[in-house]
């Protein structure tokens, strides 16, 4: 898949990390509400430095199993307000995953909801996948709202299949084929 960059949306430009994101993505990176959900802990100054370093070379698809971890850049605010995520879990199969992650600062605007909506048009009609889930915490309410505004349905709910920060943790995964994608679009 081909990408021109910044990859830009109504109110947000999608790019590639870059070392000097660092700020911006220390600002949400460190904060325990956030990964309250998510695999993981909040981190340091040092370790989101290393995570960066990783994140700025996940800048292309070619192949199955890459991640493609995009900064999501608000102008309006002139910083980096989050990230956006697209797995290519399976070329077999045309499979892949999204992923989002923003600063609270900027919740309850819809900016995630526009980056992953991209992230969902670049794995149908960029990568050609057939199908693309998104799994999270069934407490995790904003994150499975979301899914169900860009009309993903929820496949399943897979009660205490591992102990998720210390308790048993129940998962939701949504799903949404390549033919709802287009029915949606049309
Ligand atoms: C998941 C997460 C990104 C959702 O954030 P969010 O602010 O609810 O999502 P959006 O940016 O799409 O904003 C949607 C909210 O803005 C409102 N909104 C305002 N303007 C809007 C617009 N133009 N378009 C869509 N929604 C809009 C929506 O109504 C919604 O609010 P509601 O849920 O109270 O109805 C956020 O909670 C987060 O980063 N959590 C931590 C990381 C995480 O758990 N990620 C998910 C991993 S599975």
């Amino acid at each position: 898949m081909r990408l021109d960059y910044p990859i830009m949306t109504g109110r947000l430009l999608l790019r590639p990390f870059q070392t000097s994101d660092l700020d911006d993505f220390y600002a949400y990176r460190s904060r325990p509400d956030v990964f309250r959900y998510l695999y993981g802990e909040s981190v340091s100054r040092e370790e989101c430095a290393e995570l960066l370093d990783e994140l700025v070379k996940d800048n292309e698809l070619t192949s199955e199993g890459q991640r493609l971890a995009l900064a999501v850049h608000l102008p309006e605010a002139g910083r980096v307000i989050g990230s956006a995520v697209l797995k290519w879990r399976s070329e077999s199969d045309r499979q892949g995953e999204i992923g989002y992650s923003l600063n609270p600062e900027f919740h309850g605007h819809g900016y995630a909801t526009e980056a992953a909506r991209k992230m969902l048009e670049l794995g149908f009609e960029g990568l050609g996948l057939h199908r693309i889930v998104a799994e999270c915490d069934p407490r995790n309410v904003p994150s499975w709202r979301l899914m169900e505004r860009l009309g993903m349905r929820r496949e399943a709910h897979f009660r205490e299949l591992e102990i998720f920060k210390g308790e048993w943790g129940d998962l939701f995964v949504y799903a949404l084929l390549e033919e709802e994608y287009e029915r949606a679009q049309a």
